[in-house]
């Protein structure tokens, strides 16, 4: 169950936390797998691990915000079979004091980034009438979190995106889902701790921790088990819908 023999699959964000075991679990199951990050050096990092273990891996150092150069990755690839959208940046803030800058700036990465990805990716896919999409949504695209206003704005915007071209492309053969996880343990959330809360760093890990219902974050590798399933051909009833992986956060909370 759950192979992917001879599927191509483009992973961005690979480079660190949960693209990168997205990427590493995808190697695993035998597909030939694109390691796309803004850092050269943790892309590497990742497509060697892939090899390492056997499978089949190139690194590309691609910021999925500019349109250009991901028309041009997705030009080297080849037709891609799976495309999982995990390239993001966190902010912490509400509407008083997001700056304009960090605004679009959040807009481009996180809510750009995965349409030029999808864009890029789906006339190859619909050639070959198959494809499978998941894209990083997040509990923020669907509950109300503290101060994540402008990251609320971006993944509202990712969840909505995967419910049009869900319904767009369902008669092409592809399928288009997200994931929303609960805070996972990433750098993401070890950077915005350190950004955000300097000193206080273990006490809000803690109350981060707690946060979930279940009493912990989650670790990559448990996100990167729902992506498999869902590019995998055991998923292929699955397209148009999001995959809470949330610890109870979205459901539990009292
Ligand atoms: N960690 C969490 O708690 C959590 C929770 C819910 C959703 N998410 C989402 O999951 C995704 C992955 O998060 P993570 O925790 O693995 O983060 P991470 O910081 O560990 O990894 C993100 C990767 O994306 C890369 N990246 C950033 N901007 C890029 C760009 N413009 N082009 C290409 N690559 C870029 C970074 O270099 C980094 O390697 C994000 O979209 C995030 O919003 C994370």
């Amino acid at each position: 169950m759950f192979s992917l023999q001879n599927k191509i699959a483009v992973v961005t964000g690979a480079g660190s936390g949960i693209g990168k075991e997205t990427a590493l679990i995808f190697g695993k199951q035998g597909a030939e797998v694109f390691v796309i990050d803004l850092n050269e050096e943790t892309a590497k990092n990742t497509a060697n691990e892939i090899v390492k273990n056997g499978g089949r891996a190139h690194a590309k150092a691609v910021d999925v915000s500019d349109h250009e150069k991901v028309n041009k990755l997705f030009s080297e690839t080849g037709p891609v079979d799976i495309l999982v959208n995990s390239a993001g940046v966190s902010h912490i803030g509400n509407i008083d004091n997001v700056s304009e800058e960090d605004f679009e700036r959040l807009f481009r990465i996180n809510v750009k980034g995965v349409f030029n990805c999808m864009k890029a990716a789906i006339p190859s896919m619909k050639k070959k009438k198959s494809g499978a999409i998941v894209n990083l949504a997040s509990t923020a695209s669907h509950i109300g979190l503290p101060e994540r206003f402008a990251y609320t704005m971006t993944k509202g915007a990712v969840h909505a995106m995967t419910l049009s071209v869900a319904r767009d492309y369902l008669n092409d053969g592809i399928r288009c889902n997200s994931v929303s996880p609960g805070r996972v343990h990433t750098s993401f959330v070890d950077g915005f701790i350190k950004k955000y809360y300097p000193g206080k760093e273990e006490e809000m890990f803690e109350k981060l921790s707690q946060f979930q219902p279940i009493g912990r974050m989650a670790q990559p590798s448990e996100i990167a088990s729902i992506i498999l399933f869902l590019c995998s051909d055991e998923a292929s009833f699955a397209t148009g819908t999001d995959y809470p992986i949330d610890g109870g956060t979205i459901t539990l909370r009292t």
